[in-house]
């Protein structure tokens, strides 16, 4: 592999949000620089809220190429862009932002990201039935990333029914061949279930009863830290594919890689570096 010369005309990418100091993508994304030889590098900046105009300013001036944004600022970036990708817009969320000819241009690589990571299953997604729990931003890209995949039934279950509510009626705007239920009352077959909740982060929570586990045919717990939330572990003892949060995590880094560079990301690489980060903590 070339050996990364840092000189006068490395380009700079970054992610800005608060906290973002132990954020894996510094080392992830200059890792697949490095990999491909751009001469490229990748710095965390912690940001204050009333510095965000100011930081885009500076990013301006210091010529920077591409950042990500992370907690608190997907949505409050928005209004000093641009331009926004239609999916960006649709979800009112960014989490990539470019550098382009017309100026700073906003994706979101979440729901993208989800649905490369979900490759691991081996599951074509075209008329399944999905179950979704939770109503939050990252719920918002996943909803409408599966309806575009070509799912048949939606079942979005969350605490808050209004919040869910919402959910359903904006993934029907967008794509009306999706049948969407809420909260169910009983146990629904599903051919898989998403955790987007953060139920299972802490104190071993389970966001579901078992006999729904039961009756589905795969899970996904979007939760990578544990890497074993109890829904995964329960989903495990019956047998039941499962997947953990880290595959959501290396392809929304890879999508921004791609948007950035207009390259095929070195996913192992990438991979690789989650995998190292994640055993440090
Ligand atoms: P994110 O951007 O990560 O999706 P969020 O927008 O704060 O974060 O959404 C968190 C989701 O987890 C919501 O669906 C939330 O449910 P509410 O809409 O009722 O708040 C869900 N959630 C968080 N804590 C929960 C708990 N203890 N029990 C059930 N659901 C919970």
């Amino acid at each position: 592999m070339k050996q990364l010369i840092v000189d006068g005309n490395t380009a700079l990418y970054g992610i800005i949000g608060n906290p973002v100091n132990h954020s894996f993508s510094p080392d992830m994304q200059t890792r697949a620089f490095q990999h491909l030889a751009l001469n490229a590098v990748y710095l965390p900046f912690p940001v204050m809220e009333n510095d965000l105009p100011r930081i885009l300013d500076a990013f301006k001036l210091l010529k920077v190429k591409g950042f990500n944004i992370t907690i608190p600022y997907k949505e409050k970036i928005i209004p000093f862009l641009d331009s926004l990708s239609a999916e960006a817009k649709l979800l009112s969320s960014v989490n990539t932002v470019k550098w382009t000819e017309q100026g700073w241009k906003g994706f979101s690589t979440d729901g993208t990201g989800f649905i490369r990571s979900l490759g691991a299953l081996d599951l074509d997604l075209k008329g399944k039935r999905v179950m979704l729990l939770g109503a939050g931003g990252a719920a918002k890209a996943i909803a409408v990333s599966l309806a575009n995949a070509g799912i048949v039934h939606l079942v979005i279950v969350n605490r808050t029914p209004e919040r869910a509510d919402a959910l359903a009626e904006m993934v029907a705007f967008c794509n009306e061949n999706v049948e969407i239920s809420c909260n169910p009352d009983k146990p629904l077959p599903c051919d898989l279930i998403v955790n987007s909740t953060s139920v299972g982060m802490k104190n071993g929570g389970c966001p579901l009863d078992n006999d729904q586990v039961e009756l589905c045919g795969a899970v996904v717990d979007i939760i990578y830290n544990p890497s074993r939330t109890t829904l995964l572990r329960e989903a495990q003892k019956r047998g039941i594919p499962n997947l953990n949060g880290i595959g959501m995590l290396l392809y929304q880094g890879v999508e921004s890689f791609e948007i950035w560079t207009d390259q095929k990301a070195p996913i192992h690489v990438m991979e690789e570096s989650l995998n190292k980060s994640l055993a440090i903590g």
